[in-house]
């Protein structure tokens, strides 16, 4: 965040209470009820998630345990069974619900289709039998490399369906990329499209796969499954692939879902860390089920009439939990949108609100701050009335952004519920409910119920108010990951030793740096560790080093986040090269496009600088404080007494 931001932020003093019309429809309609339910929570946190799971879900045999708790390992609902493409589907197929839409999806160029939980439910029973047709058994992992179009959302289901766990890869990201995680997943089958479009191109996916799959590259997968969108000529090849229209037409719609217990494997998502390789954040059934449920009925007071539309990805736990499964679950109507906002169709979100009445629409600060530069004439010109709950997820929203989104898209009637969480908490975690809570913006307010949320010095002591410490979560919630995929031990170092225990408690350790004000707002400044954030998207700065140090000419890289003005950051790269070769522009925009055939465009540096040393310690560390200023044009702040080799600072302020 920019120095200017954080100083917003210290001095942001408004509150904004939910109008008393809000809260007179709201489910969760004032802080004391939100401070019983809390209080409740936090007094006897297996009684308060047995009544939510019993009264909220379906189980096919109910549990003998609410929680078994071997730090950092949790165990939620023990010996229960359920599925949860049974919540999310065929539970509502006996209420008025079987004909209500459950997808709404927008497409490009001008597609658009409806499933109702009925026909959702049909094609997600034919998916799975497709899975069974092709091998697929409960324990097998799908690998899903999808655009944005309702087919990713029924192979995720088929796989809750069928007891396959999933891995989605988000379609941005590269065959080099797509190929660690299917190998590190050991999927058995890919399941694709042609194509996808995005911003008036069409992005290849089959390419990708194909790409990834050569010469026998991810050994495990046997069939890969390829959705017909975007028409482009694709190779397909014999005995592995396979066109979903095809099987589709002879697959039976009959398909009961497989009782699962609670702790069985339900997904593994790939987030960045700070070492090189991505971690796999383990989800499993139960606890993920009920959290997100839970989370996604109070935060957004879900109602039946509500036209609900979430803008991220699937390939993001964002998309996992607050467009498929969370919504789904509670008989929502969810909106997804295969395009976004460009020069050639700037308003376009504001058409798709309009065109279909969306009444809760919630998306990320950097796409706030990109549509603030469209232009306010955009939104005004369409009718925006039905909008009645906003939210934002990613990032810190600055208060600029807050005021304009409010006051812009939410006509100031509309509470902006700040979701603040990660893919590792599976749900939110502080997030006002808009019925109950005054906001602040830039605040992610408040815990949820049953989340006991503290900021803490690295001994475990909580700071003082208005300090800055470390945002840790001091009891198990029911969707938090529950391991590394296949390293406890990561999972153990990552979230759970960084801070000395409190009390003989662990304490789940965020990666993030947050402040809580004298009225007991929780304020999230952002990263503390080599995560860097980018439109939202999380990149660890070691991942693009890896990339970076792949390419022959480089012996060296240290990457940092550069604050910018509408992606909050972006990539820059400082880098030493192999032998005595200068660099050129041309190397800089060969290095640019080597990290996106790494990785994928997302972590595309903005900028390399070329230097013939890098600023260390005397251990050897690279000083990556410094390197922040420098990118950041900044002078160099703090202390440089532990700097080796002064004269590296001189160099790199006057550039390469
Ligand atoms: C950041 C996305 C401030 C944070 C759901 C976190 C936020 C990381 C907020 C997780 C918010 C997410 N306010 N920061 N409301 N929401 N973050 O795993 O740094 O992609 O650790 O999950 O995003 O990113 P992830």
């Amino acid at each position: 965040m920019s120095q200017a931001t954080i100083e917003s932020i210290l001095k942001e003093q408004r509150t904004f209470p939910p109008s008393p019309e809000f809260a007179a429809q709201a489910s969760i309609s004032s802080m004391d009820e939100y401070r019983q339910l809390y209080e409740k929570a936090q007094a006897d946190p297996a009684g308060f998630w047995a009544e939510l799971a019993e009264q909220e879900l379906h189980w096919f045999q109910k549990w003998d345990q609410v929680l078994d708790w071997q730090p950092p390992f949790a165990k939620w609902f023990v010996n229960g069974k359920l599925n949860l493409s049974y919540n999310c589907l065929d539970r509502h197929l006996t209420t008025w619900r079987k004909n209500k839409a459950a997808l709404i999806w927008e497409g490009e160029p001008g597609d658009s289709r409806t499933l109702t939980y009925a026909q959702l439910h049909r094609e997600v029973c034919q998916m799975a039998n497709v899975y069974k047709q092709l091998g697929v058994k409960k324990g097998d992992l799908v690998g899903i490399y999808m655009p944005m179009i309702p087919e990713a959302a029924i192979a995720m289901l088929a796989c809750a369906r069928i007891g396959a766990a999933h891995s989605v890869i988000f379609g941005g990201f590269s065959a080099e990329a797509l190929k660690a995680r299917l190998l590190d997943a050991n999927a058995k089958l890919v399941v694709t499209a042609d194509g996808g479009f995005r911003k008036d191109k069409i992005v290849p996916l089959k390419p990708a796969v194909d790409e990834a799959l050569q010469d026998d590259g991810v050994p495990s997968v046997d069939n890969v499954l390829v959705v017909r969108r975007t028409e482009q000529k694709i190779h397909m090849e014999p005995g592995r692939d396979h066109w979903w229209h095809d099987l589709q037409a002879g697959a039976s719609k009959d398909c009961p879902a497989e009782p699962m217990d609670s702790e069985d494997l339900l997904f593994i998502l790939y987030t960045s860390g700070t070492t090189g390789k991505p971690k796999g954040v383990v989800h499993t059934t139960g606890g993920y089920n009920l959290y997100t449920h839970i989370t996604c009925k109070w935060t957004f007071d879900l109602k039946d009439t509500d036209v609900y539309w979430c803008t991220a990805d699937v390939g993001w736990i964002t998309g996992h939990s607050y467009i498929v499964y969370g919504p789904l679950s509670n008989g929502a109507t969810s909106l997804m949108f295969e395009g976004a906002p460009r020069p050639s169709n700037p308003g376009c979100l504001w058409d798709v609100v309009e065109k279909y009445g969306v009444t809760i629409f919630y998306t990320a600060p950097t796409a706030i701050r990109a549509l603030i530069k469209m232009g306010e004439h955009l939104p005004n010109a369409r009718d925006l009335s039905s909008l009645r709950i906003l939210g934002t997820v990613g990032e810190p929203i600055n208060p600029e952004a807050w005021m304009w989104y409010h006051r812009v898209i939410g006509g100031g009637r509309c509470p902006i519920v700040d979701t603040w969480w990660q893919t590792e908490t599976g749900g939110f975690m502080l997030t006002p409910l808009p019925g109950a809570t005054a906001t602040k913006p830039g605040s992610a307010t408040f815990p949820f119920p049953g989340i006991i949320a503290d900021i803490v010095d690295l001994e475990g002591n909580p700071v003082a108010d208005n300090q800055g410490g470390y945002l840790v979560i001091k009891h198990p919630w029911p969707s938090m990951m529950r391991t590394v995929y296949g390293d406890d031990e990561r999972f153990r170092r990552t979230y759970w030793e960084h801070i000395a225990p409190q009390d003989g408690q662990s304490l789940y350790f965020a990666g993030d740096g947050a402040r809580r004000d004298e009225d007991g707002y929780f304020w999230v400044m952002g990263r503390v560790d080599d995560v860097i954030n980018v439109s939202g998207h999380r990149l660890g700065t070691m991942e693009v080093e890896s990339a970076l140090v792949s390419h022959p000419a480089v012996a060296e890289a240290a990457v940092v986040g550069r604050p910018d003005e509408v992606k909050g950051e972006d990539v820059f790269a400082f880098v030493t090269l192999e032998g005595s070769g200068d660099g050129s522009e041309a190397l800089a925009e060969e290095l640019k496009a080597h990290v996106v055939k790494e990785i994928g465009a997302i972590a595309r540096p903005s900028e390399i600088r070329f230097t013939d040393a890098m600023p260390k310690t005397r251990s050897g560390k690279i000083m990556r404080r410094l390197l922040r200023n420098l990118a950041a044009g900044q002078e160099v702040a703090g202390d440089t007494s532990t700097l080796e080799d002064r004269s590296v600072l001189d160099k790199l302020r006057g550039g390469a």
